[in-house]
């Protein structure tokens, strides 16, 4: 009998060992595997833009673009025969929209309603869409992306930005799983914005994200120059948005990204300043900050080296994934430490649920909201007993944000168009209307 036993463990083993290398083969093989793809934007900046895409078979990329979708008067052209096709716009004006349409012999392309706008100097009000842990396509992730355009009223014309907050493409962010994932289900979004995307540890399995994206290394699209695609700064509007890699770059208090980031945000001259990264510092989900182990120990990281930043700094709002839930703190300072050292007297600033003041310059310990929006696409059961995160929902959803030059407005929109979640941070230095109750 024991020997029985043993040679279908044996036998269990070995068919799990040749799966394992098999899968490994398989997304090894999507992970270069060169597909087809429709023109995506990256590299916005306030007077030029990015376009790429890949046709099957060689040919020179050709672009048309302008200031009215029925003249496209502008012609842009490759030198060189390719299958992936990079093609930059210069010259072009801060904070407008333009259309453009893409040409191939060898791909039929969907050029309906292609636009894009560059980043502006000033604008007033931005709508923001802020989907993590969206990369699993289906009915849930189809669902979670039509309440965002209910929500807007189906009119694109509406929303600034598009940010998502990684594991951008399930299970392991291959080429072939980007195209199914994100590209195919979010099309009619590929046209129209820049997906800003940060790295989750399913993207960082394989090769193609930084494949895939091109990010700014010379403060392009604002901040100061980083050096690196891993982490860098947008500036649009009222709005600084930075953008870290918790997954694939060190993570200590001196290494490039937080010396970077300390730099940037002492220049930074924006009034609103949100961060942007997959693993987050406070988390009682499917991940757990307070096991030091944890994704490698990468919760406990951003936690104990990149919050003493945000609060030196002032930082308004740090926004993560990476659990398949909603959690949300209340504005806060100075928590490093595991959840049974967090003492709301000490760490919590104001204690409202839903209404926040900030002075209009950032300053040390003004404090800082945490949001994990990790539910849309995946959802997983979540304890969502962190102190410092009391809003916490197991739902699956996105974020909108809507900023003006005075107030940041955040809701948690879920899978059924609800508002589950919804805070105001205020900084004209009037009182909160809450608080007037
Ligand atoms: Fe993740």
């Amino acid at each position: 009998m024991k020997k029985f036993i043993k040679r279908a463990l044996l036998f269990i083993g070995i068919i799990g060992a040749l799966y394992g290398v098999g899968r490994l083969g398989v997304v090894t093989y999507e992970s270069y595997l060169f597909l087809e793809r429709e023109p995506y934007m990256v590299m916005q900046t306030q007077n030029s833009i990015t376009l790429k895409w890949q046709t099957p078979k060689e040919e020179i990329g050709t672009l048309m673009y302008g200031l009215e979708a029925t003249n496209l008067s502008n012609l842009l052209h490759e030198e060189q025969l390719s299958k992936k096709h990079h093609i930059t716009i210069a010259n072009l004006k801060e904070c407008t929209r333009y259309f453009y349409a893409v040409t191939s012999a060898s791909m039929k392309i969907d050029n309906e309603g292609r636009s894009f706008t560059t980043l502006c100097k000033n604008k007033q009000t931005q709508k923001l869409w802020l989907i993590g842990d969206s990369g699993k396509a289906g009915d849930k992730q189809t669902k979670v992306y039509e309440q965002m355009l209910n929500h807007i009223g189906h009119d694109f014309n509406s929303l600034d930005m598009w940010i998502l907050l990684g594991d951008n493409a399930y299970s392991s962010g291959s080429q072939k799983q980007y195209n199914t994932n994100l590209f195919e289900p979010y099309k009619e979004l590929v046209k129209r914005f820049v997906p800003w995307a940060v790295i989750g540890n399913h993207d960082g399995r394989r090769w193609a994200f930084y494949d895939i994206w091109d990010f700014p290394t010379k403060g392009e699209s604002g901040g100061i120059a980083s050096q690196s695609e891993n982490f860098y700064a947008i500036d649009n509007g009222n709005l600084h948005l930075i953008m870290l890699d918790s997954e694939m770059v060190e993570r200590t208090p001196d290494g490039a990204m937080a010396q970077w980031l300390r730099k940037d945000l002492a220049a930074n001259t924006k009034p609103w300043v949100i961060v942007a990264f997959h693993t987050p510092p406070y988390s009682d989900g499917g991940h757990k900050s307070d096991s030091d182990s944890n994704s490698g120990g990468r919760l406990k990281e951003m936690r104990e080296n990149f919050v003493p930043i945000f609060d030196a700094y002032g930082v308004d709002l740090v926004v993560s994934g990476h659990s398949h839930d909603y959690e949300r703190s209340k504005l806060m300072t100075g928590h490093t430490g595991k959840s049974d050292t967090f003492d709301a007297k000490k760490h919590v600033l104001q204690e409202s649920p839903s209404c926040y003041t900030k002075p209009l310059q950032a300053t040390k310990e003004s404090g800082t909201i945490y949001v994990v929006c990790g539910s849309s696409s995946k959802l997983d059961h979540a304890d969502l007993k962190h102190p410092a995160m009391p809003f916490s929902f197991e739902q699956m959803g996105s974020l909108i944000l809507d900023i003006t030059p005075t107030t940041l407005t955040s809701k948690f929109l879920t899978i059924e168009g609800k508002i589950a979640d919804e805070f105001t941070i205020t900084k004209d230095n009037s009182i909160c209307k809450e608080s007037k109750k």
